[in-house]
């Protein structure tokens, strides 16, 4: 299978120093990218900026906003088979960049937010057979929260980690998840280290391409 992933956090900059970001360290991310090729899958790696080591021969490709992202995506997806979003794409930029550094002046400087694109919906023009995997980060509501997403952008399967957690979601090096599947299908994990919840969502991959004709073959 061709395996596009996504991970890390996107940066929206202010200006000529300062960014709009997230917690997202990248490691469920390269987690995954690193099962799939393990499993002897090709892999396309989209990275924001991670503090992480690039993985052992899979491309990567680095980007820094939500807008490179999103043309990395839209660039890779004709190429998949199948398309992991575990990026924590910034919801929100400052509708105005600044090139030079801010001056700390008494004004306290107010910032002004427009959306940034939702990645997801737009990759979903090309999805075709393609599989497409979404994470929910949540932090309340986790399942209902996560099967409106699922819907939303048109996945094939969710899923769905609580980010209020210090054992779970960013940063840390396990993660506890729940997949919810297109069909409805709920499968709760417990506490794994990212590297098995990766290999999970890699069998599931496998397991759903091949029920649909796709080849899982590597
Ligand atoms: O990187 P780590 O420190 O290891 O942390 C892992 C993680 C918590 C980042 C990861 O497990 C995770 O949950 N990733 C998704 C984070 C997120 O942005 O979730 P969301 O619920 O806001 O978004 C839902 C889905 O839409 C996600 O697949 C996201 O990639 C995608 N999205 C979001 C915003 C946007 N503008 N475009 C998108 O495609």
């Amino acid at each position: 299978m061709k395996i596009l992933v996504t991970a890390g956090p996107t940066r929206e900059p202010i200006d000529a120093v300062r960014f709009l970001s997230n917690r997202s360290s990248g490691k469920m991310g390269y987690a995954i990218a690193v099962a799939g090729k393990a499993r002897g899958h090709s892999v396309r790696l989209v990275s924001g900026p991670v503090c992480l080591l690039p993985p052992q021969d899979i491309e990567l490709i680095r980007v820094t906003t939500a807008e490179e992202m999103l043309k990395a995506v839209l660039e890779n997806v004709a190429w998949c088979d199948a398309l992991v979003m575990a990026a924590a794409v910034a919801d929100w930029r400052p509708a105005r960049y600044v090139p030079d550094k801010l001056k700390k002046t008494a004004m306290k400087p107010v910032l002004q937010l427009e959306p940034t694109p939702d990645i997801l919906m737009c990759a979903l023009a090309h999805k075709g057979r393609r599989i497409f995997v979404g994470f929910a980060a949540e932090t309340a509501d986790l399942l209902t929260e996560a099967r409106r997403k699922l819907i939303q952008k048109g996945l094939d399967l969710v899923v769905a980690n609580d980010v209020s957690r210090r054992d779970a979601g960013f940063e840390c090096d396990t993660n506890q998840v729940t997949f919810i599947t297109r069909e409805g299908e709920i499968i709760a994990f417990p506490l794994l280290m990212k590297s098995d919840v990766a290999t999970r969502i890699i069998m599931w991959l496998e397991e759903r391409a091949a029920r649909s004709g796709l080849s899982a073959a590597p």
